[in-house]
């Protein structure tokens, strides 16, 4: 018998955890809606070279983490897409919004995958929530954004939660910064780390992610993207801050670069001190160049995604576990006490489920005991008995968990009580 075990990285998701994760789907659907944003559902596997032109062909994404498709004429590579902001603004070109309705809000939800080391935090597959407002350059919407996701994690129960920001620039006033800080950097060059000397001939702004402490030193005094500001790029950052809810736990961080290429002028990440160095919980800026990097016009956007895994750990780590309450008891267990009742306890719960009620029942031949020990481990409200007399009188005994109370009613008055019946009826 082969045994067949999960790749590595590619979590199972069973109902234990799906439980957590529908929880925080449901915020997150809630409070992105209640901003404005619509769903958007683009497709998981996408061109190859859509992520190279957007997220960047130096970038740890697009250079080591894509897992690829070969397509079967050889002409094309698809990947399973690694981050939802280059599909989602594809789609937004495609459906022709930049002519008809440039100014667009979206929301996604779903599974990316990269090809890393998977560890606690970090997976193959991972979900993120995520939001676009494409079609706008106003500071205001990078505040928006922020707020919007800052209220996501409070409704999903993070109170640790810290938003780090910085203004990264523009194609305007970047070159010249990187240019300063090659030139600070090029006389320690063999001191960094092998993978910082890459950074510093292919991407330099990726040496401020570097984790080693003696690369690290190196920055500490190395120049500040922020000191090289354009007059736009500072104006859009003091607008940004000025709109910013004085009560968020927002904290300039004049390092904080991103791994993605497309991002210009605002960049942040949300941070929590329960997952300390396993990384952010999120992040996400302003990316106002991927319409000209498409080969087509001059669109401005910004965006966030949240890391699931990440905030599933984060809200562990403040509630040791408890974070995430029970689900609510609802539905009815139907038990029989005899096997010869079991198509009547079938048939009930059809009919309770065709009312709109949860409904279920064992198919496990357990006895009357062990149907109600099931019942309890799975969180019913009520469990509905069929015996041999019920069978006879045309009633069901019903037994309340919470509280062990119980009491008879023909099977059709107790229908009726549960689907429309008053507030405590079972639902
Ligand atoms: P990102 O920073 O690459 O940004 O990813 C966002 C979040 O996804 C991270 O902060 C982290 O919480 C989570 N994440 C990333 N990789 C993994 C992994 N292997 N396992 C678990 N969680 C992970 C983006 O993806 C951008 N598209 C965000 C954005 C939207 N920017 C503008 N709009």
């Amino acid at each position: 018998m082969p045994s067949f075990k999960p790749l590595p990285g590619f979590p199972d998701g069973l109902p234990e955890d799906a439980r957590k994760l529908c929880r925080l789907e449901g915020i997150a659907r809630q409070v992105f809606s209640d901003a404005g944003y619509r769903e958007i559902r683009p497709p998981i596997v996408e061109s190859q070279a859509l992520f190279e032109r957007s997220s960047g062909a130096t970038s740890d994404v697009v250079q080591k983490q894509m897992f690829a498709i070969p397509s079967r004429d050889g002409a094309d590579t698809m990947v399973l897409r690694p981050e939802g902001t280059p599909g989602v603004f594809r789609a937004y070109l495609e459906a022709g919004y930049a002519k008809t309705n440039p100014f667009q809000k979206f929301f996604y939800l779903g599974p990316m995958f990269r090809y890393e080391r998977p560890q606690k935090g970090r997976t193959r597959q991972f979900d993120q929530y995520g939001i676009e407002a494409i079609g706008s350059a106003s500071a205001l919407l990078d505040a928006e954004v922020l707020s919007v996701i800052f209220r996501f994690y409070r409704e999903a129960g993070l109170r640790k939660v810290l938003i780090a920001v910085n203004a990264i620039g523009c194609p305007d006033c970047r070159p010249a910064y990187l240019r300063t800080l090659r030139e600070a950097l090029a006389p320690s060059r063999e001191a960094f780390c092998e993978l910082c000397r890459d950074r510093l001939e292919r991407n330099i702004l990726r040496l401020f992610d570097c984790k080693a402490e003696t690369c690290r030193a190196m920055l500490a005094n190395a120049p500040a993207i922020g000191d090289s500001l354009c007059d736009p790029c500072r104006a859009h950052d003091g607008t940004f801050r000025g709109a910013l809810d004085p009560g968020l736990p927002v904290q300039h961080d004049p390092r904080l670069v991103r791994g993605l290429d497309y991002y210009t002028r605002t960049a942040f990440e949300v941070l929590h001190e329960g997952i300390g160095a396993r990384g952010a919980v999120g992040g996400g800026g302003r990316y106002d160049h991927l319409g000209e990097a498409f080969g087509g016009p001059h669109i401005p956007a910004v965006g966030y995604a949240v890391g699931v895994v990440p905030t599933l750990l984060a809200l562990e780590a403040e509630a040791e576990g408890g974070a995430v309450p029970a689900p609510t008891p609802e539905g009815i267990f139907v038990a029989c006490v005899e096997d010869a009742q079991r198509p009547a306890a079938f048939r009930l719960a059809e009919t309770l489920r065709g009312a709109g009620i949860a409904a279920d029942i064992d198919y496990t031949a357990k006895n009357l005991k062990g149907q109600m020990r099931a019942a309890s481990g799975r969180s019913f409200r009520e469990v509905w008995i069929l015996g041999p007399d019920e069978a006879v009188a045309g009633t069901v005994k019903i037994k309340r968990l919470s509280d062990g109370s119980e009491r008879a009613l023909p099977v059709d008055a107790a229908v009726a009580q549960a689907a429309g019946g008053p507030p405590d009826a079972a639902r």
